[in-house]
C-alpha cells in the first residue's frame, strides 16, 4: 500500500486533486479531456486491480478537468470477475491515502423506466444491494457498521443538478439496484426490482460506494442507461449492446461533468 501511495504521489508532481472519478463503460473518452495529464498503468500500482473486462482499460490519469485537479480511474474491477466484493478497496484506500476527499462513480445500467431510454443519464440518489454480499465482510473493526442513510452526498448531487441545468442536459434521478452479474437479469427479477423500488439495475458501483463511505469519502454516482432492462422490449440483452450504447449517455454525462468542474468543481 505504501509503495502504491508513494508511486501515485511522485507521479502527481505537486498536483493536489481532492476529487477522483471511476470511469465506467462509455466514459473512457473523458480522459482525453484531461489537460496537463500524467498517467500510470494499474500494472505499476501493486494494490490496483490487475484484470479487466473488454471495454475497460486499467489506467490512473491525473490532471485537470475544466481547470480543476482530478484523478480518473479508467478501469475498475467487478465483483463478477472473481467473486471478491472488496476488490476495489485497496485502490480506494490508496486514493484516500493521497488526500482524495470525494469520489464520483459512473457505470452503465439497464433502465426500469420506459421513459428513461437508452442514452439517458441517471444520477443515483440511493441504492439497493441485492447481491447478498458486502465489501466489508471480514473487516474486524466497529467501523464496519457504516451508515448509508446519506450515502450519496447532497452537495455533490446538487452540483450535478446545477451543471445539468446550466448545460441543458436532461438528468434523471433514481435508485440503482446492484445485481451480481455477470448474467443479465431475468424478466421476473426486473419485475421484482421495480416492486422493490429500483429505477435502474447494474453490476457495479455499490461495493465501491460502501467502501468509500467506510473510508470517509464523500460519494456521488451516475449511470448511463444502455438498454431497457430484461423483458421490457422483447429483445435479448448483450454486452455488445452495452458497449455500443454506453458512449451515447457517456457524452451527456461528460458534458455535465465538464461543467461541474468548470467553476472550481466541488472545491468552489
Ligand atoms: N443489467 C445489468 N447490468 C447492466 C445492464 C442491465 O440491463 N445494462 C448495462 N449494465
Amino acid at each position: 500500500m505504501n509503495r502504491t501511495i508513494a508511486r501515485i504521489t511522485e507521479t502527481l508532481e505537486g498536483r493536489t486533486p481532492k476529487t477522483a472519478m471511476v470511469l465506467g463503460s462509455g466514459l473512457g473518452g473523458l480522459v482525453a479531456e484531461v489537460t496537463d495529464a500524467v498517467r500510470i498503468s494499474y500494472g505499476e500500482l501493486p494494490v490496483f486491480p490487475q484484470s479487466g473486462v473488454t471495454g475497460h482499460a486499467g489506467q490512473l490519469v491525473a490532471g485537470n478537468l475544466s481547470g480543476t485537479p482530478v484523478i480518473m480511474l479508467a478501469g475498475r474491477s467487478h465483483y463478477y470477475e472473481h467473486g471478491n466484493p472488496a476488490a476495489m478497496r485497496p485502490a480506494l484506500e490508496a486514493l484516500a491515502g493521497i488526500g482524495i476527499e470525494r469520489l464520483i462513480l459512473t457505470n452503465a445500467a439497464g433502465s426500469l423506466e420506459p421513459d428513461m431510454e437508452p442514452g439517458s443519464v441517471m444520477l443515483i440518489n440511493d441504492h439497493i444491494n441485492f447481491s447478498g454480499t458486502n465489501p466489508l465482510f471480514g473487516e474486524p473493526t466497529d467501523k464496519r457498521f457504516v451508515g448509508l442513510t446519506e450515502a450519496y452526498d447532497l452537495r455533490m448531487r446538487a452540483a450535478f443538478e446545477k451543471a445539468a441545468e446550466e448545460t441543458g442536459t436532461p438528468l434523471h434521478q433514481g435508485v440503482y439496484m446492484w445485481f451480481s452479474g455477470p448474467s443479465f437479469e431475468t424478466p421476473a427479477e426486473i419485475r421484482m426490482a421495480r416492486i422493490m423500488g429500483a429505477n435502474a439495475v447494474g453490476m457495479s458501483t455499490v461495493p465501491e460506494v460502501i467502501v468509500a463511505r467506510f473510508l470517509g469519502l464523500k460519494v456521488a454516482a451516475c449511470s448511463v442507461i444502455t438498454n431497457l432492462a430484461a423483458g421490457m422490449t422483447g429483445q435479448e440483452l448483450s454486452h455488445e449492446e452495452t458497449k455500443d450504447m454506453a458512449p451515447r449517455g457517456g457524452e451527456r454525462l461528460a458534458t455535465i461533468l465538464k461543467q461541474m468542474f468548470s467553476d472550481g468543481g466541488l472545491d468552489g
